[in-house]
């Protein structure tokens, strides 16, 4: 693909993600795309392999038009698109490959990123789950889903923080990547005590 028809494919996919995410209240809105693929250019930017950046911004636009959370049943979404715009058989695997190995069940069952570009994109996705943000989402999604904040209930939101959020610092594929990362996991930490500490009359 020469560069001309690079660009036209991303600013089609800008499109279709901000149809298909447009509205969502899971945690899953179109800005969650747009931020993770400013954080995902921003660690290309820090490290030290040379980086497809078309392929790169490809992966983390499209990373979660297949989720389950926002389909029903497995459209296959991302591999029509990528026909359908006709790009090459070895991107369309590529793409595919990243996607695939970028969520955290795909790492629970053993899978990795092995090409630098999912490396980064899941980085950059985890990066958003944590933090101020992360603290964000969490109870976004708790919110549409009617779960209560806090308390004894396995739904209450604050659950998925020990589930989920405080291990993805020690789950970051580079350096760079775990550097911004310590830094949102330390923000939760404290978050995560004043919180208690409000339940517990303490502060
Ligand atoms: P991502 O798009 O970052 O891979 P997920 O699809 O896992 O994220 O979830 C989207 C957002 O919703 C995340 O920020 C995550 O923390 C939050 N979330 C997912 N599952 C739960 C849950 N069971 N309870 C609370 N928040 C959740
Ligand atoms: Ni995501």
């Amino acid at each position: 693909m020469d560069t001309i028809a690079q660009l036209k494919l991303l600013e089609k996919a800008r499109a279709f993600v901000i149809k298909k995410h447009e509205g969502d209240k899971s945690g899953h809105d179109v800005n969650h795309i747009f931020r993770v693929v400013k954080l995902a250019k921003h660690i290309a930017s820090l490290v030290e392999e040379k980086v497809n950046l078309f392929l790169l911004e490809i992966v983390v636009l499209l990373h979660d038009i297949d989720d389950p959370k926002l389909n029903e049943g497995d459209q296959k979404l991302v591999r029509k698109f990528l026909i359908e715009n006709a790009v090459p058989l070895y991107y369309q695997v590529m793409i595919e490959e990243m996607i695939d190995s970028l969520s955290y069940t795909s790492s629970k069952n053993g899978k990795k990123e092995t090409f630098i570009e999912g490396k980064i994109a899941q980085d950059a996705d985890r990066l958003d789950a944590i933090g101020a943000i992360g603290i964000a989402r969490v109870f976004a999604y708790g919110g549409n889903k009617n779960r209560p904040l806090d308390g004894d209930s396995e739904d209450a939101s604050l659950k998925h923080f020990d589930v989920k959020l405080l291990k993805l610092k020690d789950m970051m594929n580079l350096e760079v990547s775990k550097k911004i990362a310590e830094q949102r996991h330390d923000f939760m930490i404290k978050y995560l005590k004043q919180f208690r500490d409000e339940v517990d009359l303490i502060s």
